[in-house]
């Protein structure tokens, strides 16, 4: 009776069934604690994109001492509040697939292929112990080989100097465009400026950038074998600190400073 079809179907029915009840369980247990990961991981980025991360101490307390400020990228001035949203739960990337809260960004001036650019975007300033500002730290993101990458930038009190860039998420290939993630290559950024005569002209060289190039400080070298990712990211660059990205509050806050 032990080998009955119908014992053996209840038998396996009843593994499948705890099985799934186990997977399920699990899977939405830890939800909570891959989305507070995920949060974490991004904010450990911005902290070490402003070179301001001490692995010593909680991601969280850090974090906290940044401010988290809001800009209307139509006129680069800093918001407190939106009429359309609630601000403090804001997401800027969710943002960009509603057309109330977002605009298309013309073909002709996509550059980094974004499609949509969110009307409010969300940025960070680091202050220093007399509360003066000292870094300012941007999202950025842009199209590489494989998909977008999405990363932060800080830039030094002159808003014009780089501090850090990191990435946080991107679908390059190992060794080739992942190489975005190369501490080497990363260390490259740090004091390279943006603008020249308030034209944008940071840009990823291919190769190597020679020691004797005009305007060095405006060139990082190309990533070998990645000249389409090392694009994406100089496409990133012109785009974000042209006039529909951040140009207009950094001169904003320029004038303030
Ligand atoms: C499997 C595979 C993965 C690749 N991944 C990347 C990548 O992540 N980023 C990139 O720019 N090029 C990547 N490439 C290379 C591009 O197809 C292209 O050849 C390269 O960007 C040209 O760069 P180079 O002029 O520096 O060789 C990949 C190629 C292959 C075959």
């Amino acid at each position: 009776m032990n080998d009955s079809i119908t014992r053996t179907l209840a038998v396996a029915f009843t593994i499948c069934l705890v099985c799934s009840l186990v997977v399920s369980y699990t899977a939405v247990g830890l939800r909570d604690l891959q989305n507070e990961n995920k949060l974490n991981d991004e904010r450990k980025k911005i902290l070490q994109s402003a070179n301001m991360y001490d692995s010593g101490s909680s991601i969280a307390s850090q974090f906290e001492k940044l401010e988290m400020r809001y800009v209307d990228f139509s006129s680069g001035k800093i918001i407190d509040s939106y009429k359309d949203f609630n601000i403090e739960t804001y997401n800027q990337i969710a943002t960009t697939r509603n057309p109330l809260l977002s605009s298309k960004v013309p073909t002709s001036e996509d550059i980094a292929i974004i499609k949509n650019r969110e009307n409010v975007g969300k940025f960070y300033i680091a202050r220093n112990e007399n509360g003066e500002l000292d870094k300012i730290i941007l999202p950025i993101r842009g199209y590489g080989l494989w998909g977008t990458l999405f990363g932060y930038i800080s830039i030094e009190n002159d808003f014009n100097t780089v501090a850090g860039l990191e990435f946080y998420s991107h679908k390059e290939t190992p060794g080739l465009g992942a190489e975005v993630d190369n501490p080497k290559w990363k260390s490259l950024w740090p004091g390279k400026k943006i603008y020249k005569e308030n034209e944008v002209k940071l840009t990823v060289m291919k190769g190597q950038v020679p020691s004797d190039a005009a305007d060095i400080n405006y060139k990082v070298d190309g990533l070998s074998g990645a000249t389409l990712t090392s694009r994406g990211v100089s496409n990133m660059i012109t785009y974000w600190f042209g006039d529909s990205g951040y140009s207009k509050l950094l001169s904003e806050l320029n004038y303030e400073s």
